[in-house]
């Protein structure tokens, strides 16, 4: 054995050696409705204008380190000023800078599960304690519940997601003011899937309170390919975050996307308006379906549970439909060993013929272990 092999491998910090990576399989296979993207590419208007943009820059120069063009664009977009805006290469890297920023050792986090699976991963890898609270049986947070914890715990970051993924629960602003005046930190309300949802806590965004709304251009901008995402918040946060973040992390082609993008709003509407629509054709069809409860969702995917069947492996129904659903070609998010959601899969609304496939798959795949 040579004295290379026998040097022992330098672990990872303690606290992180029980960590887990990011588990969602990427399979290859005709139907992918497993991540929550859009169905749609850009339209080909963007296309040209993004790529005419891009020819026009200096690529042996630094971006703009402060996005100023675009924290403008998506301030006046949103009627807010481009102070409140602070952008990074997806949202992941937004709630990573606010952990980085505002938790660590020695701080705490709370998070309502089962929630987004990244506050919690992100809270652990920047050595932030995590307090767990749990939602209602109808996935929603109680205020009353949330202001107790937080009583307990003085968390200084309360995370919420409204929409919720993996639930699709939508969380009412009076619920954001309520765990809001209970804090005694920020409080960020994840929405990534704002769009799709009646309601947002951005108005209740301004130059004092705590809050922090975050987006993305990854689902309703169809650009999850580019990572950008961005939050809404009082200048005094976003000063402390330009601190900690990496001097030029966010590449010029990413900042000039997110400025094209705002060109075509229409469009993106309209993509919104279809994937609502779809949800509710969607949803109104699993309702009809023996052995599944559907939840109600405001965003562009479905929770729902499996009940048992007859098949053999009737102790774990969701995974085994899942994996039916994969041998015909249609991937969804399979959740059912998850706290909260056991026994549910989730499914991304997809284009029109995608989401057949998927109800088609389904209903042979009950009818077929109903018939076993
Ligand atoms: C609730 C929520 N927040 C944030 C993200 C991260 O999105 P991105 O980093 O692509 O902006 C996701 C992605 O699925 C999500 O579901």
């Amino acid at each position: 054995m040579s004295i290379e092999k026998r040097r022992p491998r330098l672990p990872p910090r303690d606290d992180l050696r029980a960590l887990e990576g990011y588990h969602s399989p990427q399979l290859d296979v005709s139907v992918c409705l497993n991540t929550n993207e859009s169905p749609f590419p850009p339209p080909p208007e963007f296309m040209d204008a993004w790529l005419a943009a891009l020819r026009e820059v200096p690529l042996h120069r630094y971006p703009d380190r402060g996005a100023r063009t675009l924290r403008t664009a998506i301030g006046e977009n949103l009627g807010q000023p481009p102070a409140r805006v602070f952008c990074a290469n997806g949202s992941n890297e937004v709630l990573q800078t606010l952990l980085l920023t505002y938790g660590g050792p020695g701080r705490k986090a709370l998070v309502f599960e089962p929630t987004y699976a990244l506050h919690a991963h992100i809270a652990r890898i920047t050595g932030t304690e995590l307090v767990v609270g749990t939602r209602g049986d109808d996935f929603t947070v109680d205020a009353d519940a949330a202001r107790a914890l937080i009583a307990q715990h003085q968390p200084e970051i309360v995370f919420l997601c409204s929409p919720n993924n993996p639930t699709g629960t939508v969380e009412e602003p009076a619920t954001v003011e309520a765990v809001l005046d209970a804090a005694p930190g920020l409080v960020v309300v994840d929405e990534a899937y704002g769009e799709f949802a009646r309601v947002s806590a951005l108005a209740l965004v301004d130059d004092e309170r705590p809050l922090v709304v975050v987006r993305t251009y990854s689902k309703v901008w169809s650009l999850a390919a580019l990572r950008l995402g961005f939050c809404v918040t009082a200048p005094w946060v976003i000063a402390e975050l330009e601190k900690v973040v990496l001097p030029y992390h966010l590449a010029v082609d990413t900042q000039l996307a997110g400025t094209t993008a705002l060109q075509f709003q229409t469009e993106m509407h309209a993509r919104v308006a279809f994937l609502v629509e779809e949800r509710e054709r969607v949803l109104a069809a699993l309702r009809e379906l023996d052995r599944i409860t559907v939840f109600e969702s405001g965003s562009n995917f479905l929770l729902f549970r499996v009940a048992p069947g007859r098949e053999r492996a009737a102790t774990d129904p969701a995974h085994t439909v899942w994996q039916a659903l994969v041998e015909r070609g249609v991937l969804v998010r399979d959740f059912s060993s998850w706290p909260g959601v056991e026994d549910c899969l989730r499914v991304t609304i997809g284009t029109a013929a995608e989401n057949t496939a998927f109800l088609s798959a389904l209903t042979d795949v009950l009818r077929e272990a109903g018939a076993s």
